[in-house]
Order: structure tokens, then C-alpha cells, then sequence
């Protein structure tokens, strides 16, 4: 019996097993509204039996998207044409969740196929980026962001709490806050981006406090019963990767008291030179102590994209859910493939009925 396939049960909501599609960015919106390409992209995974399909990062304010061509949730319009995509997630049989973010120093940049780079001042879809300190990134993204006021942190905060508000209008039923990734939140906790001194930075405890204050105002609006969980960094591999693992186990520690249900274990690219050991499910046994050592449920990517790698994260109890990304690119019935390849009995696949009719009921070769 595969264990990629038993359900997930976290707060109110079951999942029909243990993938999920993680957010992915389209950069194809225009003015943060989604479009026909968002849906057919979403809701085509849906259908093909993943338990769970995440919206890719939407920004929760115009500065905060990470290209012009990002998702926002930042006025009614956008959440309006963010229905539709709730309602097709739901047809295919997945529930439907969101991931919300701020993308700091790294936003106002071109979409990865139009060079990745910073966009050049002068340029009508040129915008002042913010961050916590006035660092730039480097590499790729060499622009040096404004360092942030206390009023901006406030807003910003706001911002999350405004758009976790819509979504949950929307009809999403799973929020993931983007704290990862060397946006805005990863961008706070880090000291190679963070040297302010004030409450928001220097000791752990001060470069955490925007995490933790955005969660617990996030939380008082995002119902118990539904899961809110974050996307977080907690190791860097930039030679100092034990020391800013065991601060990450404390963030995730308080992030827990504050009401997080899941944490997305990942990396933080805070900075362009890293030594990361890519490979097949190289943050297995990271996320593995982070669940242990926190007691928090875990899910991962990079790297399980496979039947086998995604059923021995489930098995080797690593992860409690599987986030498989490009492979859903390759192939969105990505899951039913994987419970064919794992023997799963088919009654047991739950597809919408005009897939499950054929593919369930009738032996396929
Ligand atoms: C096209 C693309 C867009 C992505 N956008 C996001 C995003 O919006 N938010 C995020 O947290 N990660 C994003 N990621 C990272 C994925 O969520 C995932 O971690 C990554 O693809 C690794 O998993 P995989 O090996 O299964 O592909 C993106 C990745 C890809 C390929």
C-alpha cells in the first residue's frame, strides 16, 4: 500500500493523498489579474489527482510582486479573477490553496526568460524596491533596495493581512505564507541582508520579529479551521549552515506557538554564492530534523519528483506532504502516473468522474 497515497488530513481539510503542487510563477499576468493561462495551468493539475495545487507566489502589494507580470491580491478585481481558479482547483478534486508573499530586494525584475535581471531605471515598469536594509542582492540582481521605515514594516504587515482576507473570500482553504527565498520575510530573518539596528534586527530574536508579527496578524484573520503554513529557508549551504539551522528550529519553535499548522522546508537564497549540494531529495533529511526537532508538520521540494523519491519521503517519515513542481510542468497528471507506476488500487485515485470513468473503471495498458 502506498503510503504517497493515504490521505492528509491537517485542521479542517483532508487531502486525497500526500502531493502537492507547489506555487509556481507564471509571470503572465498582466496587473496581477489572473488570466486563462493560470486556470488551464491550475486546474489541469488538479485533475490530475494531486492532493493539493498552491497558486504561485501573489503579491500583497504592487512593490512586492517579484516581475511586473506576478499575481497580486491587493484589490478586489484580483481577487475576482482569482475565483475561478478556486473553482476549477476544486472541480479536479484538489483543494485549492495560495501562496502570498512580498518579494523585496529581489522584485522589479524581468521574467526569467527575458534575462532575470533587475529592470532598468528609466523603464515605465520600473518601481523602487524595499527591503530591510539598503543591501542589494548582488549577482544578477545588483540594485540596492531602500531600507525599510518603521511605517513600511507596518504596511507591509497590513498588506499581508489585507490580502490573507481576500483570499480566504476567494475561497482558498490553505495559505502559505512566503517567507523563503531571499523575498522580503527570508530577507528579514537573514544577516547577510539584515543589519539594521533596530527591534527588527542583530540578534535572532530581532531579525524574526517580522516573521513573527506578519504570521500572528495573518493568523487572527485566517480561521482556525483552515491550514496556514509558510515557506521558509532554513539553511543557506554558505559554510555557516549549523549555526543558521539551529536560529531557523527556533524561528520554526515560535512560529508554532504564533499558530503556524505546516512548514515548506526550503533553502533561503538570501545571497548568489552558495554551495548548494542539489540532487534528488537533498532536503530530505533537513526537513526530517526540523520535523522532529520542532514537532511541526513538513513538507519539501527540489528533488522528489519521482513515484519512488516522493514515496520514500512519505515512508522514511521526512515529509508529510510532497511538493512536486517541475514534474507537473512535465506532465500535470504527474500523481495519476505516480499511482500507476506505485500499484495503487484504483478505486482509491478519486479523479473527477469524466477522467475516473476511463482511467479507473477501465484496465489502461
Ligand atoms: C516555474 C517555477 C516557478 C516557481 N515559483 C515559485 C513560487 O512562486 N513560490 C515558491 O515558493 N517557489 C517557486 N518555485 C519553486 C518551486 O515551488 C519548487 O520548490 C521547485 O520547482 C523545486 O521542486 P521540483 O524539484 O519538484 O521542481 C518555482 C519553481 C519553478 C520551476
Amino acid at each position: 500500500m502506498s503510503a504517497l497515497f493515504q490521505p492528509f488530513t491537517l485542521k479542517g481539510i483532508t487531502l486525497r493523498n500526500r502531493v502537492a503542487v507547489p506555487p509556481m510563477c507564471q509571470y503572465e499576468a498582466v496587473d496581477g489579474l489572473a488570466n486563462d493561462w493560470h486556470h488551464v495551468h491550475l486546474a489541469g493539475m488538479a485533475r490530475g489527482g494531486a492532493g493539493l495545487v498552491i497558486v504561485e507566489a501573489t503579491a500583497v502589494s504592487p512593490e512586492g510582486r517579484i516581475t511586473p507580470n506576478c499575481l497580486g491580491l491587493w484589490n478586489d478585481a484580483q481577487a475576482d479573477a482569482l475565483k475561478p481558479m478556486v473553482a476549477a482547483i476544486k472541480a479536479g478534486g484538489a483543494v485549492p490553496g495560495i501562496q502570498i508573499g512580498h518579494a523585496g530586494r529581489k522584485a522589479n525584475a524581468n521574467r526569467p526568460w527575458e534575462g532575470d535581471d533587475h529592470i532598468a531605471e528609466g523603464d515605465p515598469r520600473f518601481w523602487q524596491t524595499i527591503a530591510p536594509s539598503a543591501l542589494a542582492f548582488g549577482g544578477h540582481l545588483p540594485r540596492v533596495p531602500r531600507a525599510m521605515t518603521i511605517e513600511d514594516i507596518t504596511r507591509v504587515r497590513e498588506d499581508f493581512v489585507a490580502a490573507a482576507k481576500r483570499a480566504l473570500d476567494v475561497g482558498f482553504e490553505w495559505l502559505e505564507l512566503h517567507f523563503a527565498h531571499g523575498y522580503l520575510g527570508q530577507s528579514f530573518f537573514s544577516h547577510h541582508s539584515n543589519q539594521r539596528d533596530d527591534i527588527y534586527g542583530g540578534s535572532p530574536e530581532n531579525r524574526s520579529r517580522f516573521l513573527l508579527e506578519t504570521l500572528a496578524a495573518v493568523r487572527k484573520v485566517w480561521p482556525e479551521h483552515l491550514p496556514l503554513t509558510a515557506r521558509f529557508g532554513v539553511l543557506e549551504f554558505d559554510g555557516r549552515d549549523e549555526e543558521t539551522l539551529a536560529e531557523s528550529i527556533a524561528l520554526v519553535q515560535n512560529f508554532k506557538r504564533e499558530g503556524l499548522d505546516m512548514l515548506s522546508v526550503s533553502v533561503g537564497f538570501t545571497i548568489p554564492q552558495t554551495n548548494i549540494p542539489w540532487g534528488p531529495s537533498f532536503l530530505a533529511p533537513i526537513a526530517k530534523r526540523v520535523r522532529e526537532e520542532t514537532g511541526l508538520p513538513v513538507s519539501s521540494a527540489w528533488g522528489f519528483g519521482t513515484p519512488d523519491a516522493a514515496e520514500a519521503a512519505i515512508t522514511s517519515e521526512s515529509l508529510d506532504l510532497v511538493m512536486v513542481g517541475r514534474s507537473h510542468l512535465a506532465d500535470p497528471h504527474w500523481t495519476y502516473a505516480a499511482a500507476k507506476k506505485l500499484d495503487v488500487d484504483r478505486a482509491s485515485w478519486t479523479l473527477p468522474a469524466p477522467y475516473a470513468h476511463w482511467l479507473q473503471r477501465y484496465a489502461m495498458a
